[in-house]
Parts: C-alpha cells; sequence; structure tokens
C-alpha cells in the first residue's frame, strides 16, 4: 500500500467534504479549521491531506503535488487542467449562469463585457454561442459589475439566489450545473490504481447509501 495524497479544498464545502470522507472511513483526528495548520494524516497515516484554497486544488492535483483532489466543478471548468474527474460527490450543488441588470439580447454583432471570476469558462460559453466577448476578471462580488457600469453582464455561480436577487439582477441563461468533484492525477492513476479505485469505492458505499 503506498501513501495518498489528497489535496482537499478549503471554503464552503470543506465541512461536508470531510463529512463524507469520515462517512466512508477516512478520518483527520489532527484537523483543526481554526489552526494554522495545512498538512493532516488519517489513523494508519495511509492518507496524507493537504488542505488548500479551492482555485488551487487542481494545480497540486495535475502537478502530482497530490494524487487526489476533492473540488468544486467550477474550479475544475476553469482550470482546465489535464486530470481525470471520476466521481460526483453531489456535495455544494449549484449552477454556473449569465446575469445582467436588465434582459440584454445574448446576440452576435456586438462585443458584449463580461465579469466573471471564471473567464475561461465565459470564454467557452459565449465561444459556443458565436458571441464576442472581452472578459474582466474578478476576484469577487462579481455582481457588482453591471451595477457599476463595469460590464454588460457575469457569469457568476448561483447556489440560493439570494446574491442575484438582492443586487437587482437576472438571470439570462444557464451555464452549466456544478457539484463537488473527485480528481485524480492521471500518472497516480496508473501507478496506485488500486489505492486509489480502493479510496474511491469507499466513498461510492457512502453515496450509495445516501441515494
Ligand atoms: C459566490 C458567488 C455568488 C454567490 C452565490 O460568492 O460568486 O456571488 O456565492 O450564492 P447565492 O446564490 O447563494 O447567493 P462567494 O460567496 O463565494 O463570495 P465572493 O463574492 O466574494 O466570491
Amino acid at each position: 500500500m503506498s501513501q495518498l495524497t489528497l489535496a482537499l479544498a478549503k471554503g464552503r464545502t470543506a465541512k461536508d467534504s470531510l463529512r463524507l470522507l469520515e462517512k466512508a472511513g477516512i478520518s483527520f483526528p489532527d484537523f483543526d479549521e481554526k489552526s494554522r495548520k495545512l498538512v493532516f494524516f488519517n489513523n494508519d497515516r495511509s492518507i496524507k491531506m493537504i488542505y488548500v484554497k479551492a482555485v488551487d486544488v487542481t494545480t497540486y492535483v495535475e502537478q502530482g503535488a497530490a494524487d487526489i483532489g476533492i473540488v468544486g466543478r467550477d474550479n475544475i471548468l476553469e482550470a482546465e487542467a489535464d486530470l481525470y474527474e471520476l466521481l460526483d460527490l453531489h456535495l455544494g450543488k449549484c449552477r454556473f449562469v449569465v446575469a445582467s441588470l436588465k434582459d440584454i439580447p445574448l446576440t452576435k454583432g456586438k462585443t458584449i463585457k463580461v465579469a466573471s471570476k471564471y473567464p475561461n469558462v465565459a470564454k467557452r460559453y459565449f465561444f459556443r454561442k458565436g458571441i464576442t466577448v472581452e472578459t474582466i476578471k474578478l476576484n469577487g462580488s462579481v455582481e457588482l459589475a453591471p451595477i457599476i457600469n463595469m460590464s454588460d453582464c457575469i457569469v457568476d455561480i448561483v447556489e440560493t439566489g439570494s446574491t442575484i436577487k438582492e443586487n437587482g439582477l437576472t438571470i439570462l441563461d444557464d451555464v452549466e450545473k456544478i457539484s463537488t468533484r473527485l480528481v485524480v492525477n492521471k500518472a497516480s492513476f496508473a501507478t496506485k490504481t488500486d489505492d486509489i479505485q480502493h479510496f474511491i469505492d469507499q466513498l461510492k458505499v457512502v453515496l450509495e447509501d445516501n441515494e
């Protein structure tokens, strides 16, 4: 048995991911969200967990610094990383949408300014529609961009819908569904196949019980 390194995304879904792992028999007794520690081990030290920013999980996995990653599909789609996406953990369910202040026509001919934390996702969506866009990369509070006239629309995540609503924006289109996924480094999957498969199978049992 080889040691597996798991990169777990900090943030909204971290607690649910850890709860799912625990149900699958994978727990990190020394984990403490409030501590500044970044590396944790399970009881038999067969799994090393690194607790990292969600936006960085795919980088750790693609680089082979982590064998497995648990992260939202939003970050996976944006990163365009070369890795395997092997399991939907059915956590952190939300969606990518296009939204604007008013019902702007999403048509060809005019360059549309799009603000987003996910410029690659935005570019791909509008490219599929044949619409030329200029993307403005923001790191948060994206809903502000159309309000202060910095962009025509946004591509962002909607979970409860309250941020869109409270800022008077309208959803123009759904782009993609999002949930937390398990990703695997390609080389690791070839060299540590049995251990990774066992890890996935443990999670699958819990997921099937939840259905
Ligand atoms: C995310 C997203 C939306 C909001 C959607 O932002 O970018 O702004 O959550 O959630 P809702 O539909 O439940 O309102 P986040 O909370 O991560 O903060 P940020 O704006 O600083 O990126």
